[in-house]
């Protein structure tokens, strides 16, 4: 244990150093989505790298056709399992801009917390592992197990350069392990750590609906001819019914019922509908009829519109049929629905209720399976009392309702365990205006981490 009273006292005195660290990745914009961000996010690749090799690991930039992949390990130890740490140095865009307090990548110190686009997502999360890792080399070193890194520049965008490298032969001898460790994910409330053993998938698409050859004089031609944006609102309204259930044929086939010992462990995690409510600013929760709201949060699927457009958005009233209109929807997935499967039940279903007059374009941009790990591996009893040390309380054992795309490909291809530590908050504000990532979490994050590999590495390998 010795070792590990001089690591926390490392940690200790590293802890502004290692607050600089972090707020040097949050100034680099590596905004995945948007091209004009493209150097961006090379940056924040080649920083990341750079405090990896710093670290005292073997590092190599993998190039793709996209943003970079950064690989680093730390030596072989025989008899002693590997980790591979997966993470994002990737952002979501900061629009809107005019609500933020403080410029998204100028990272700022408020109440406690750090504020910037990507202190929580995946940026701080991430870094704990990295710093803790660096600790580790400096105090003893090395590792009392093999550690790996693969962090990427396009987790916000579906992670399609990422899934192309695991398809390649290479990739399952580089990133063998026996356990994949990820921090992008949350604990279940302030002063109460989680471990995460589910995630949702999602499958995610563009609609085009098209109608006249350009917008029109809704006088002269409005009762004569088929409106684009009454035809997608009634397209999305008939999704979902009235008791929140989504109404493509098919949909809920390979949907599992919920374990009565699920409902009954979420049961007595005291969720407070009321408050939450409260939190988030509506009168009213709302949702699939049957469920509690931390069921249908993490282990029900569901439909979204996140973007919609047509017609004249602009001061004043304009008189038209509008030749388009869009919208950008997803369904969340539980695991064993496909993404693929879902694709397709969506085709069937424009196709099945496709008005006359209209033409209905579908996009599928990208998607990515849910996933469920075993709550009992005894990796996860190691993450156990490297969390209780390091926040002050035992973690509860949660599923979470948003995605990692690439986790489920993971497990599969390098056949590993899956341990998701989250450090992040209901309200961090992840790819909202304000992000941030309390600065407490951030050091808990990085002992916690430091930890990890020791208890990890007392497990059979
Ligand atoms: N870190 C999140 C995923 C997450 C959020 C896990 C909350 C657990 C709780 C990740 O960066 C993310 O936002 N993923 C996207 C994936 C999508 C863009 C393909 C998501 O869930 O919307
Ligand atoms: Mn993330
Ligand atoms: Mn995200």
């Amino acid at each position: 244990m010795s070792e590990l009273n001089a690591l926390d006292q490392y940690l200790q005195q590293s802890q502004p150093n290692h607050l600089e660290l972090l707020k040097r990745l949050l100034r680099i914009p590596s905004v995945s989505a948007d091209p004009a961000y493209k150097d961006g996010v090379r940056q924040a690749a080649i920083a990341v790298l750079d405090t990896l090799a710093t670290a005292g690991l073997e590092t190599e930039l993998i190039e793709t056709d996209g943003p970079p992949l950064v690989f680093a390990q730390s030596p072989p130890v025989p008899g002693k399992p590997v980790a591979l740490v997966y993470g994002h140095y990737d952002v979501q865009p900061p629009d809107p801009l005019g609500l933020w307090k403080t410029p998204p990548f100028e990272p700022s110190e408020r109440n406690g917390n750090l504020y910037a686009r990507g202190a929580t997502d995946d940026k701080g999360q991430m870094l704990t592992h990295v710093l803790s890792a660096a600790a580790w080399k400096a105090v003893e070193q090395q590792l009392p197990m093999q550690v790996k890194f693969l962090i990427e520049g396009e987790e916000e965008v579906g992670s399609e350069q990422f899934e192309a490298f695991l398809a390649r032969p290479e990739a399952a001898e580089k990133l063998a392990c026996d356990v994949v460790v990820i921090s992008d994910s949350g604990q279940y409330a302030p002063g109460q750590p989680a471990i995460t053993y589910g995630l949702r998938g999602i499958a995610y698409f563009e609609l085009h609906f098209s109608g006249p050859k350009q917008d029109l004089h809704s006088g002269s031609f409005g009762g004569a001819v088929n409106n684009p944006a009454i035809a997608l609102s009634k397209f999305l309204a008939s999704i979902l019914d009235e008791d929140g259930r989504i109404q493509l044929p098919g949909f809920y086939d390979s949907v599992k019922p919920l374990e009565q010992s699920e409902r009954t462990l979420w049961n007595e995690l005291r969720f407070d509908d009321e408050q939450f409510a409260q939190q988030l600013g509506v009168s009213a929760l709302l949702g699939e009829k049957g469920y509690s709201t931390l069921e249908r949060r993490w282990a029900r699927p569901t439909f979204d519109i996140h973007g919609l457009w047509s017609g004249y958005q602009g001061e004043g009233g304009k008189t038209i049929i509008p030749a388009k209109a869009s919208a950008k929807i997803s369904f969340r997935l539980v695991p064993d629905q496909s993404p693929q499967e879902v694709a397709l039940q969506l085709q069937q279903f424009v196709d099945s209720h496709t008005p006359a007059g209209v033409r209905v374009e579908v996009i599928d941009l990208h998607g990515g399976p849910g996933v469920v790990v075993d709550p009992h591996s005894p990796f996860i009893a190691a993450a156990q009392s490297s969390i209780q040390t390091a926040f002050g309380t035992a973690p509860v054992l949660i599923r979470e309702g948003g995605s990692i795309p690439i986790v489920a490909a993971m497990k599969d291809k390098l056949e590993a365990d899956v341990l998701l530590l989250g450090w992040g908050l209901d309200d961090d504000g992840a790819h909202s205006p304000n992000e941030k990532f309390k600065i407490a979490d951030f050091y808990r994050g990085i002992r916690a981490s430091t930890h990890l590999w020791h208890h990890l590495a007392e497990v059979a390998g």
